[in-house]
Parts: structure tokens; C-alpha cells; sequence
């Protein structure tokens, strides 16, 4: 794999600008959305509360940050489980677009280019990886390397909350309102890929939900990911 195939399939000038734009008007299927989510059942709740509520200080990175309000969005949810917390928050993307704007809004925390298979850090620095979708919107040649990556770079007793497409068969697409290229496998593929690396892939973690409209048969996986 080079350099230029890390990252989302290419995209024309007016496709990023449509796939970036969609996120400042859909705010519920960014982050704030996958969080609520993710909270929607009450073990999440407790697994969250329980790793946060005992540290003072944790490093937690966004991987995929496609709109610049996903950090603020993530201090708020963290900091709903401990308002004492100080949150070193990293976020990185392979495409500069949200990056830039983070600049732009000064919010607080570090923007890093770069593919999520090939990262800078150093190893087992992450307490917490959000992970939603980015799985989704680069090649399935790519997901295994990313998930390498992860569990290169998260603590032993980290948690990765994660949200992955899954379908019954490996299928790709792309929607009109966000035009970037979709990659859909079955569960059991993302199951076997998360195990081999190390992670507990969870059983009553999970809070399914769909795509929307004519793309319904593809569900959506959100759930806490734990190192074995
Ligand atoms: C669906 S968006 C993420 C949505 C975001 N997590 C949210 O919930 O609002 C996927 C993002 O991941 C980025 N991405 C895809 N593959 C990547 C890779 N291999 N390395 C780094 N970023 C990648 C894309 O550029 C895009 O910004």
C-alpha cells in the first residue's frame, strides 16, 4: 500500500465539500449522535462511568474527526462522567478539511494529519479510542492495519468505543447526501479482525441502529471495545 491509498477513497473538490458540509447540518450523526448512542444502554453507562470516575488525567484520541465541533462534543461527554477530569484530547484524520477548521475555531486539542494505520504515537498511550465509522470509509484492505494500529497505541486498560457498517455480505456504496465511499462487512469479519488483535469484542455492549431510508439493511454497530 502507498502513501496515497491510506485514508477514504478520492474524492472530487466538490464531493469533500458536500461530505464535510453534511456534518455542520446533521449534528446527530456525528459524534454528539454516536455518543448519545453509545449511552443508550446501561452497561455502557456503568463501563464508562467506572474507568472515568477513578483517574484524574487521561489521554483520549478521535480517530476520523470529520467535523471540528466532534472534540468540543467529546470533552462534554467525557466530562459528564467526571467534571474534575483533565482530557488530553488528540484527534487525527487522514484529510485536512475538519482539521483545518479546528484551527480556525481555536478548540482545544491537538489536530494531526495522518492515516490512522500509521500513526506517531508512542505505545499504549491512549486510555479511550472513539472510533466511529472511520472503519467504514477506507478500504477493506486498510481495516486490519487500523486495528494493528490500534492496539499498538491504546493501554492494556483502555476501551475503544467503536461504530462500524456492518452487512450480511462485503458490499460498498456511496449516499448522495455524503458522497464519500462506503465499506460494509459482515459482523462476524469485524469480530475475528478485533480478537486477533488483542480486543474483547463486546456482546451486550452493543446498540444496533440503521442506516437511514433505502440504505436500512445496513445496520450500525455502537459499542465499547476492551482490550483482552
Ligand atoms: C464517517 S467520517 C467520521 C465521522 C466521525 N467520527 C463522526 O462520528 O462524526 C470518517 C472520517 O474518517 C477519515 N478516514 C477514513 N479513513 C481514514 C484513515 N485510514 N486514516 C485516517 N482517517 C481516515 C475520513 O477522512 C473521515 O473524515
Amino acid at each position: 500500500m502507498n502513501n496515497k491509498s491510506y485514508g477514504p477513497d478520492r474524492m472530487t473538490g466538490r464531493e469533500k465539500k458536500k461530505f464535510f458540509g453534511f456534518y455542520k447540518t446533521h449534528r446527530d450523526r456525528a459524534l454528539a449522535g454516536f455518543l448519545k448512542d453509545i449511552t443508550k444502554i446501561e452497561i455502557n453507562i456503568k463501563t464508562i462511568s467506572k474507568y472515568l470516575m477513578k483517574r484524574k488525567k487521561i489521554n483520549c484520541l478521535i480517530m476520523g474527526c470529520s467535523h471540528w465541533a466532534n472534540p468540543g462534543d467529546t470533552m462534554n461527554f467525557l466530562k459528564s462522567f467526571n467534571n474534575s477530569l483533565y482530557i488530553n484530547l488528540v484527534v487525527l484524520d487522514a484529510l485536512p478539511n475538519a482539521l483545518i477548521e479546528i484551527i480556525k475555531h481555536n478548540v482545544n486539542c491537538l489536530p494531526i494529519l495522518t492515516p490512522a494505520q500509521k500513526t506517531p504515537f508512542l505505545g499504549n498511550y491512549f486510555d479511550i479510542i472513539i472510533c466511529d465509522c472511520l472503519l467504514t470509509c477506507c478500504s477493506f484492505d486498510q481495516h486490519e492495519p487500523v486495528v494493528r494500529e490500534m492496539a499498538r497505541i491504546i493501554k492494556k486498560s483502555g476501551l475503544i468505543i467503536l461504530g462500524i457498517v456492518h452487512s450480511k455480505k462485503r458490499i460498498t456504496f456511496k449516499m448522495s447526501e455524503r458522497p464519500i465511499k462506503n465499506y460494509s462487512r459482515p459482523l462476524k469479519e469485524y469480530e475475528k479482525l478485533f480478537n486477533k488483535h488483542g480486543f474483547n469484542f463486546p456482546k451486550k455492549s452493543s446498540v444496533e441502529t440503521s442506516l437511514p431510508g433505502k440504505w436500512a439493511q445496513m445496520k450500525i454497530e455502537n459499542c465499547i471495545v476492551r482490550v483482552k
